[in-house]
């Protein structure tokens, strides 16, 4: 494993190409327009100038990772790639036009990983001619910092590539939990319910939004609130994720918050808007 291409240069890809390139990995990071791919790769320098200014990082470790990692718009680049992880939009028919162009792309030992959320792994391999070599490789928000990485088994993936998945999220820091395939696998189907909930007890005004937020870090000992927790998240990325609990399960409990997608309509979407339920600007 050598070459690492990361199709989308948002919250998630950025930070799993630099995961990836801080250990040595040559890492290429691909998005659809080039205002995008220059943003993200702005992103990048600030992220790592912050942490040169907290002297958690010097400018020589500043320079190795930026040295490995390089931002493009054309996906050709991933013809030689050893893997490729898409974190592109939570939609299905998008993750599978991305990745019957990749199929096509890629040499035919190249493994396919999708960072989805919630969304079914042989759902999208379907979409190429390798499901054995398909795979989930979810990593977790800051992807730079938190452990987990969750391994998802799709119906027809090889244990050859569950094992190589596995030992390179070992390689690169992380602790990976392998799970079979279900709709939000493990951490979201908990989760994201949780910030669901917290929705509709601000829209039902059982208490303000530093309330709620105040009450589960005091009370529950979680880092962060529910609520700021979405905005990190993302609330396009949480209504996404419920709809696909909802609609898989055709359970109710699932139903997403109104007001959740009320603030997506709105382009409230958290940190990357600069406005959810807190402000950012
Ligand atoms: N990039 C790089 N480093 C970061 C960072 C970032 N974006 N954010 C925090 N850090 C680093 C800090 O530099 C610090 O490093 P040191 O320990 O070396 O000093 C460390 O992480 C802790 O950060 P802070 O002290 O600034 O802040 P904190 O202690 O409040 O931690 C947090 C921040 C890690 C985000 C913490 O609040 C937390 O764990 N929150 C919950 C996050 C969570 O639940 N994520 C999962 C979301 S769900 C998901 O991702 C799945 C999905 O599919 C939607
Ligand atoms: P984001 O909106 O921040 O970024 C998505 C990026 O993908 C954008 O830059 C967009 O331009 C790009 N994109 C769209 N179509 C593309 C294409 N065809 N080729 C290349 N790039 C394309 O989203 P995100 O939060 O980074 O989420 C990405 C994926 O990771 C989603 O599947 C999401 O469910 C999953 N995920 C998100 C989180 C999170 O906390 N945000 C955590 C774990 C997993």
């Amino acid at each position: 494993m050598k070459k690492i291409v990361v199709i989308g240069g948002g919250t998630m890809g950025l930070d799993i190409a630099q995961t990836f390139a801080k250990k040595g990995y040559d890492v290429v990071v691909r998005d659809i327009n080039d205002a995008i791919i220059q943003a993200s790769e702005a992103r990048l320098n600030k992220g790592l100038d912050k942490l040169v200014s907290k002297g958690k990082l010097d400018e020589a470790g500043k320079k190795a990772i930026t040295d490995k990692m390089t931002f493009t718009t054309d996906l050709n680049l991933a013809a030689d790639a050893d893997l490729v992880v898409e974190a592109a939009i939570e939609n299905l028919d998008i993750k599978k036009s991305i990745f019957a162009e990749l199929d096509k792309i890629c040499k035919p030992e190249t493994i396919l990983a999708s960072n989805t959320s919630s969304i079914s792994i042989t759902a999208i391999a379907a979409a190429t001619q390798r499901p054995d070599k398909f795979i989930g490789m979810h990593f977790f928000n800051p992807a730079t910092v938190m452990k987990l990485v969750e391994v998802i088994r799709g119906a027809h993936t090889s244990d050859e590539t569950c094992k190589t998945i596995t030992e390179l999220a070992v390689a690169i820091g992380k602790e990976p939990v392998e799970v079979n395939e279900a709709p939000g696998f493990v951490v979201n189907k908990i989760l994201i319910p949780m910030i669901n909930e917290a929705c509709d007890l601000l829209y039902t005004g059982v208490a303000s939004a530093e309330g709620i937020d105040t009450a589960m870090k005091l009370g529950a000992n979680h880092p962060m609130g529910p609520l700021a927790l979405g905005d990190l998240v993302g609330l396009d990325v949480c209504l996404a994720i419920m709809d696909t609990l909802y609609h898989e399960t055709g359970d109710p409990k699932y139903r997403a918050s109104l007001l959740m997608r009320k603030m997506v309509r709105a382009g409230k979407l958290g940190r990357k808007t600069g406005i959810g339920f807190f402000d950012y600007r």
